[in-house]
C-alpha cells in the first residue's frame, strides 16, 4: 500500500457527519426523507449518517461513474438506476461523496428531479469548489477542500483505499 498522508480523521468525520444528520433532521423533522446514496463512493457517509439521522428515513441507491483514475472525464453513466415510485412526491436528499467538476452532480440533479420530488436537496461530504466547470451547488457540505486528490472513507483511487477509516492524500 502507498504512504497516505491524513487529511480528515475519523473523528473529525464522525463529528461532522452527526452534525449534518442534526441539521438535516432539525430541517425535516416528522417528515420522511429518502436519502439517496451515490454509489460506490458514498456508501460510508450514508451508512454512517443515517445510523445518526433521529427522523424517519428510507434508503435508496444509485449507481453513477464518470472518473477513469484521477481525470473526471464529463461523461456520466447511470449504472444503476431508481425507480419514479421512489421518488415521486418525497422529500428527497443526494448523499454525495465529493462534488468535484459538477458534472455527475448536474446529472444526478435532473435526473431525479424529472421524477417530480416534493423536494430535493443535496447532501455532499467533501467539496472541491475551485475544481467546478459547471455552475452547481450542495446544500449542505461536510468539509471543502482544496484541489487534492484524496481516498479513504469510501473514495477510491482506482477502486482501492475506500475501506481506509480516515480521508487521505496519496504521497
Ligand atoms: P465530478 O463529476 O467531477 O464532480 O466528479 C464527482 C465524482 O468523481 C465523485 O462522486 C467521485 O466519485 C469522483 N471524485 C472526484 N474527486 C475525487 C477525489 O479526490 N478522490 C476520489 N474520487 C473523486
Ligand atoms: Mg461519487
Amino acid at each position: 500500500m502507498s504512504k497516505i498522508k491524513k487529511l480528515i480523521v475519523a473523528k473529525e468525520i464522525d463529528k461532522r457527519v452527526k452534525e449534518l444528520a442534526d441539521v438535516l433532521y432539525n430541517e425535516y423533522g416528522d417528515e420522511e426523507v429518502v436519502f439517496i446514496c451515490t454509489l460506490k463512493g458514498a456508501v460510508f457517509f450514508a451508512c454512517d449518517l443515517l445510523k445518526k439521522y433521529n427522523g424517519d428515513a428510507r434508503l435508496e441507491f444509485l449507481r453513477v461513474s464518470s472518473y477513469k483514475g484521477k481525470e473526471s472525464t464529463g461523461k456520466i453513466e447511470l449504472n444503476l438506476s431508481i425507480s419514479k415510485e421512489n421518488i415521486e412526491n418525497n422529500n428527497v436528499i443526494i448523499l454525495e461523496d465529493i462534488v468535484d467538476t459538477g458534472h455527475t452532480l448536474k446529472f444526478l440533479k435532473g435526473y431525479i428531479s424529472d421524477m417530480n420530488p416534493k423536494s430535493l436537496k443535496i447532501c455532499t461530504l467533501l467539496d472541491k469548489k475551485m475544481r467546478r466547470e459547471v455552475e452547481i451547488e450542495a446544500d449542505y457540505c461536510g468539509f471543502e477542500i482544496d484541489d487534492l486528490f484524496v481516498v479513504g472513507y469510501g473514495l477510491d483511487y482506482n477502486q482501492k483505499y475506500r475501506n481506509l477509516p480516515y480521508i487521505g492524500v496519496i504521497e
